[in-house]
């Protein structure tokens, strides 16, 4: 059985007043002992967070980091800084950055590499777009996504990773892919994992992200082969947020 993981990605949004306000609305995630729950705030309020969720199983995620050790990367965070301010891992390969940042396959891998050999956790984002789905293309582009990381660094490398299945047509529109629709991605990404490793593939957590919130997540969580949910919008209301994971405990 594999814990459930859900995580809720502010992306550029919040502020100082707000993290503290949604916090003490979330606190009751601390009883929740049965599943992996990260908070993935912008990165100014990693330490506020940190510090608030100290002696509880909750954990702060980047989303993203920089391929780099360090050195003239302006703007950018390594690894190592994650660490050092107790940041547990990152988001690689979010189709915003795929889109907007232009990180393709080889830049994801780099980052997915980076973050393992600092000893975090990498969670990689892999979608495709509506245009590709219409195209029957679904299945090539996730695999092509996801063998970037297997190829180059084995199955090994997925050990302490999550695996995030997120159709770019469903992130913040308001569309979810059924249960249905998205079970049959998850368990083909886990056959392209077993074809390296099976036991790799069967402890594997891949989740589903798109417009998860707290009317959909049960039907989402039903699915053998999903584990969890990268939440968005929904992650920035507590009553949503909690009920997405009370969902996922519930599906144990
Ligand atoms: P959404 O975003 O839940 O707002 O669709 C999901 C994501 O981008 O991770």
């Amino acid at each position: 059985m594999r814990r459930p993981w859900v995580a809720g990605n502010w992306k550029m949004n919040g502020s100082q007043a707000q993290a503290q306000t949604l916090l003490g609305e979330l606190s009751e995630l601390r009883e929740l002992s049965e599943i992996d729950v990260c908070l993935v705030p912008p990165a100014p309020y990693w330490l506020q967070i940190n510090d608030a969720v100290k002696g509880s199983s909750l954990r702060v995620l980047a989303q993203t980091v920089s391929e780099y050790d360090s050195g003239a990367y302006t703007g950018e965070l390594s690894s190592a800084m994650l660490k050092d301010c107790g940041v547990s891992g990152a988001l690689v390969g979010h189709s915003e950055r795929r889109q907007f940042y232009a990180e393709n396959d080889y830049v994801v891998a780099a980052k997915f590499k980076a973050l393992r050999q600092a000893g975090l956790s990498p969670v990689l984002c892999v979608g495709e777009t509506l245009a590709e789905r219409e195209a029957g293309e679904t299945l090539s582009v996730v695999s092509r996504q996801l063998l970037a990381v297997l190829e180059s660094q084995g199955p090994e490398a997925l050990a302490n990773a999550v695996l995030a299945y997120e159709p770019v047509w469903a992130i913040g529109t308001g569309l979810t892919a059924s249960p249905i629709q998205a079970q049959a991605v998850h368990a083909s990404l886990r056959a392209v994992v077993a074809a390296f490793d099976a036991d790799c593939a069967a402890a594997l957590r891949i989740v589903y992200g798109g417009s998860v919130k707290a009317s959909n997540a049960q039907g989402l969580f039903a699915m053998p082969d999903i584990d969890g949910a990268l939440v968005g919008g929904a992650s920035l209301q507590a009553t949503e947020f909690l009920a997405i994971c009370r969902a996922a405990q519930q599906a144990l």
